[in-house]
């Protein structure tokens, strides 16, 4: 399959077959999220794969809003962004780039005082650029997931604080996101997207 055949045939679906993803399956998806790529290389994202049955009923209630058609779903992976290892393997990587003269000199107090400055950001804003990685590392599970015959949807409406006590999801575990993954039971057609003109600056 080609790259652009699975971007146009991906939708979200929100209906699924009563059949379990496999375990290989899922590391196949997990697979094509660890590669993504991510600012200073610093790879945030970390994913909790919940397909626990009660779990997953759990979810399609309060903890998403009430998005009951979450219960369908065989498996909801949890993509959370670790804060503290963002930041930290962030530095690491520009004292890498310093130590081993990579970055043109120029360029390199701009770069230390862009991380300086993520450091010293509330916390909103790390999240909002850690959040940014784990998206990408998303879309990439989706697009896998395409290919092996399955069928994801983006979840962004869930409760955080219960998503952390049920799954004892340290404090630095930031909830970007989650992802409900299972056999398709639903063909929508495509839809709506705006024109290019209307997305392209003139
Ligand atoms: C950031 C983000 C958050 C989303 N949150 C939800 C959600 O909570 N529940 C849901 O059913 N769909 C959610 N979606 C799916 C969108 O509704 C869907 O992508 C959009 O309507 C376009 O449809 P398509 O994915 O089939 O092309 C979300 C998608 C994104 C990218």
């Amino acid at each position: 399959m080609q790259v652009i055949e699975a971007i146009e045939a991906r939708r979200s679906i929100r209906k699924f077959k009563d059949k379990p993803v496999s375990q290989e399956q899922l590391t196949k998806l997990l697979e094509a999220a660890r590669l993504a790529p991510s600012a200073m290389n610093a790879q945030p994202w970390r994913f909790k794969i919940v397909n626990d049955k009660a779990d997953i009923e759990w979810l399609s209630g309060s903890p998403t809003r009430g998005q009951k058609w979450v219960a369908g779903a065989s498996a909801v992976i949890i993509c959370c962004a670790d804060l503290t290892r963002f930041l930290e393997d962030a530095k690491a990587a520009v004292r890498f780039l310093r130590d081993n003269a990579v970055l043109p000199p120029e360029m390199q107090a701009g770069v230390e005082n862009f991380v300086q400055n993520a450091e010293n950001a509330p916390e909103e804003v790390l999240r909002g650029a850690a959040g940014m990685n784990c998206a990408i590392a998303l879309t990439q599970m989706m697009l896998r997931a395409v290919e092996l015959g399955l069928g994801t949807c983006w979840i962004g409406m869930y409760d955080e604080e219960a998503l952390r006590q049920r799954f004892a999801l340290p404090e630095n575990m930031a909830v970007t996101t989650l992802l409900a993954v299972g056999h398709p039971d639903e063909s929508p057609a495509s839809r709506p997207r705006k024109e290019l003109r209307e997305i392209i600056l003139a």
